[in-house]
């Protein structure tokens, strides 16, 4: 049996009253990349908020390579190597895109200047990011992003938090994109959680899917058995499939 990365143990989150996340269990494994769908407000991207430690559960246990992280700050889960791509890309548009990669890597290794250009040029790269030296405000949504994935990159992640990184894009760039995301799982060995509501990209990538409603998990499993669950069609694909076939 493969080796468990991340594991999420009967999992809770209350915003107050409400209960986003009620009870989950979730098991990564090393080098996979596992999708993670369900309809708007199934609690999708508040449980990789609690995996990078932006929230507490207000129950359960996360572990990471077998160490329990529950209720962990941030910059220690980002120093144990789990980074977050986030949806809406927040650059610092006062500077170049190298430099925002720059500013990352030595904002996470202390890094001398020289040594950090040379890496973030060696990032960007890697992302296929053509403008290095232009703006933020001066790319394209598809290049924000791969700055952003970059960016994540900067701290040499064991575990990738991926979140709506096809929203926005057309079907060319989704394409890309999903090459781009197989590349980093594939070429530096990182393990991915993705979550997606571009069905066909997801469903073409993720070895396996979990699905959430209502902060529960509904179903899990390849891609093939999760499109015939009956509860998933109902509780999202259902909608999901009009939608692209709008
Ligand atoms: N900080 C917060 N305070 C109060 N409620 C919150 C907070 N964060 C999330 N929620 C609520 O928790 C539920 C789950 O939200 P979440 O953002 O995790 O959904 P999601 O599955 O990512 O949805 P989407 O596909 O729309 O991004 C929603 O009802 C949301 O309004
Ligand atoms: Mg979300």
């Amino acid at each position: 049996m493969s080796e468990i990365h991340l594991k999420c143990e009967g999992v809770w989150k209350k915003f107050g009253g409400f209960e986003a996340l009620r009870g989950v269990d979730l098991e990564v494994k090393k080098g996979e990349i596992l999708g993670l769908i369900g309809p708007n407000g199934a609690g999708k991207s508040t449980l990789l908020n609690l995996i990078n430690g932006v929230y507490s559960p207000s129950r359960g246990r996360i572990t990471f390579e077998g160490k329990d992280i529950t209720g962990k700050k941030p910059h220690e889960i980002c120093k144990l190597g789990i980074a977050r791509v986030f949806q809406i890309p927040r650059p610092f548009y006062e500077m170049s895109c190298l430099d925002n990669v720059v500013t990352a890597i030595v904002f996470n290794s202390q890094a001398d200047r020289n040594h950090a250009e040379r890496r973030a040029a060696e990032l960007l790269e890697f992302v296929g990011m053509k403008y290095p030296n232009r703006s933020p405000d001066e790319v394209t949504l598809q290049d924000k992003r791969r700055v952003e994935l970059a960016r994540s990159l900067a701290c040499n992640p064991k575990l990738l938090l991926v979140d709506e990184y096809m929203a926005g894009l057309n079907p060319g760039e989704i394409q890309e994109a999903s090459e781009l995301l197989k590349k980093v799982n594939e070429e530096l060995g990182i393990t991915v959680i993705w979550v997606e509501h571009v069905m066909h990209a997801i469903m073409g990538l993720a070895e396996r899917i979990v699905v959430l409603d209502h902060g529960l998990k509904i179903a899990e499993g390849s891609p093939q058995e999760v499109v015939k669950d009956k509860q998933v069609i109902e509780a999202y694909l259902g909608s999901a499939m009009e939608i692209m076939e709008a």
